[in-house]
């Protein structure tokens, strides 16, 4: 397996572990620690976490399921910190016993409520550079949920695409759904993107505009709220606009727990799996976006206003700006994309591209579009404006050291087949993923591109056609689906993945990429997830030796009956320990 680099934090990278292993795996010299599992107490009058003895009133004061995105702010101190984490979904098979049981139903409901949203949680530790510990009732500490209300910000606030019989004023949201990856904005909050809202709603499904997000009617889901919330029953005429309120990027405050958060319709609605946000060279602030369907696309929007030395201010940047979709046009002749992954005769799968608007001066550019109808109905707008079918773009990511910028195509079944070949996507059905690498060539806020495919991901060992910047292949870690990226001090890409078990038949995992000079994309495999988990939300501490991921659904193929991991706790009877059943977890890796 791979060889070490010299570049960024030091580590012997781990061989892949295989897919039934249910162990959390890391380097030599290295080990790892929980640092907040599901259930832990945020709040002194939360109970002590008991499964079986599970409420709303507790799971509302205790951390969630599912982390995904995941950020550790330390303060100025280093001493203490905030953690702040999104909880994208629950897995009610492998959280509870079976049962059908309508009373019981009913009340679990309302746990998978209180189990999803956000977590804020105070960090605290002896010295700087030490592994951090989460404070019971510190300042920050806050639970986000289905029930907490959010403000509708941007132009499709208070338009009648979002009014409901509970919000006559179109403003108001309770609940946040799906919130998959993340970023932090340079003024310190927190941004989330609400991804699969789609699932959680009893809808007709009937029109073009909520066709492009639900392809089919749907009468039951598996939280079971539309059998007593109204507002998860779209097919009820007064709720109709309640899946029109989910599928936007959301802005939190971590810093002061009374604030009401908000989602900023100016950034568009999709399946958003998070914003990134960099400082152009005109100081205006631009964040960029992936829509994580098949055949969807990539966004990037521009604020209206430069940032300031306000936080207040800069906290208002993303309620106003301008919204493009990127065309990608390959310069290689379409005969030579093939579709196996084997490159073109100039050797690159590259070329130009463009950022196509939706909205200019905050206000729609796309024929047949009103404003509120390009911000509500995105897919739609961005299907009429020619913009290029991506592999699910997941996570996208400027690199601050370089302002390039980082896209995980996850996977595409559909490539080939749904939507055509092109340079960009350049591997029938692919399965295992690839990295685009994006160089904005009239600046950050600009319209204009050049990329290049910086990896096509797979095992090499089985799979000839993998890419890996032109390091050889032979040296490199196995790796499939990228979905998270994240940078170390240096500007070293690290990549987390959710899919290897099913496609190349190990753990998911994270890894190191080194961008520049003669280790450009040489990667390396740091940990591995325990079974059926998916590796999400990586936070590079390299100057600390810390590292830090989301354990997000291990167990998941299992129930809890039978459950296929024990992570966290592996049998520990310890005071707060879960001994038979899994918790997705924050982990921090350190130094041995
Ligand atoms: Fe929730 Fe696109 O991953
Ligand atoms: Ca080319
Ligand atoms: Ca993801
Ligand atoms: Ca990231």
């Amino acid at each position: 397996f791979a060889r070490p680099g010299t570049a960024g934090l030091a580590f012997e990278p781990i061989a892949p572990v295989a897919r039934t292993v249910d162990a959390f795996t890391v380097p030599t010299g290295y080990t790892w620690s929980p640092l907040i599992r599901w259930g832990d107490p945020l709040f002194s009058s939360a109970p002590a976490f008991d499964i079986l003895a599970q409420t709303p009133e507790a799971q509302a004061l205790q951390f969630g399921y599912n982390c995904d995105y995941l950020d550790i702010l330390a303060d100025p101190n280093g001493k203490r910190g905030v953690l702040v984490t999104n909880h994208e979904y629950v897995n009610p098979g492998i959280m509870f016993p079976a049962t059908s049981d309508p009373a019981e139903l009913r009340r679990r409901g309302d746990i998978y409520k209180a189990a999803q949203g956000l977590s804020v949680v105070e960090l605290e530790r002896r010295r700087t550079g030490e592994p951090w510990g989460h404070v019971v009732d510190g300042r920050r500490n806050r639970r986000i949920t289905v029930e907490t209300v959010f403000e509708l910000t941007g132009p499709a606030a208070g338009t009648d695409l979002v009014k409901t019989a509970d919000d006559p004023e179109g403003r108001w949201v309770r609940g946040t759904l799906g919130n998959c990856a993340g970023g932090t904005t340079p003024w310190g909050t927190i941004l989330s993107g609400e991804e699969n809202f789609n699932g959680y709603f009893a809808w007709a499904a009937d029109t073009p505009g909520q066709k492009r997000y639900q392809s089919s009617p749907s009468t039951a889901t598996s939280t079971g709220w539309e059998t007593y919330d109204p507002r998860f029953n779209a097919h009820d005429p007064a709720f109709v606009n309640e899946p029109n309120r989910f599928g936007y990027i959301v802005e939190i405050d971590p810093d002061d727990p009374t604030s009401t958060p908000r989602k900023h319709t100016a950034m568009g609605r999709m399946k958003h799996e998070g914003a990134n946000v960099i400082v152009g060279h005109d100081k205006r602030v631009v964040a960029y976006m992936g829509d994580d369907e098949r055949n969807d696309y990539l966004y990037k929007f521009v604020s209206k206003h430069k940032i300031s030395g306000s936080r207040k201010k800069n906290m208002r940047l993303l309620a106003e700006g301008d919204l493009y979709v990127a065309r990608f046009t390959g310069d290689s002749p379409a005969s030579e994309i093939t579709g196996t992954g084997a490159l073109p005769s100039d050797g690159q799968f590259d070329g130009s591209g463009e950022w196509i608007p939706l909205t200019q001066n905050g206000v729609s550019v796309v024929p047949g579009f009103t404003t509120e109808q390009v911000l509500v109905f995105t897919r739609l707008a961005a299907d009429a404006v020619g913009a290029t079918k991506m592999d699910r773009p997941e996570d996208v990511e400027p690199n601050p050291k370089t302002g390039k910028v980082y896209v995980a195509l996850t996977n595409n079944s559909q490539r080939g087949s749904a939507s055509p070949l092109d340079e960009a996507n350049p591997v029938t059905g692919n399965r295992y993923g690839h990295v685009i690498e994006l160089t904005e060539t009239a600046g950050q806020s600009g319209t204009t591109f050049g990329w290049s495919i910086l990896l096509l991901c797979g095992d090499p060992a089985t799979n000839a056609n993998t890419y890996f910047a032109g390091f050889p292949s032979e040296l490199v870690s196995p790796i499939s689906c990228p979905d998270n990226v994240a940078f170390d001090s240096e500007g070293n890409l690290w990549i987390s993945t959710d899919g290897a078990p099913s496609t190349i038949g190990y753990n998911d995992a994270l890894y190191k990429v080194p961008l520049e000079g003669s280790e450009r994309g040489h990667v390396q495999q740091f940990l591995a997830v325990p079974r059926d988990a998916e590796t999400c939300g990586p936070v590079i501490h390299d100057r600390e030796g810390l590292v830090f991921v989301a354990v997000q659904h291990p167990g998941e193929e299992g129930t809890f009956d039978a459950p296929t991991s024990l992570f966290p706790d592996y049998g520990s009877t310890a005071p707060g320990a879960v001994p038979n059943a899994p918790r997705p977890s924050i982990v921090q890796v350190h130094r041995a």
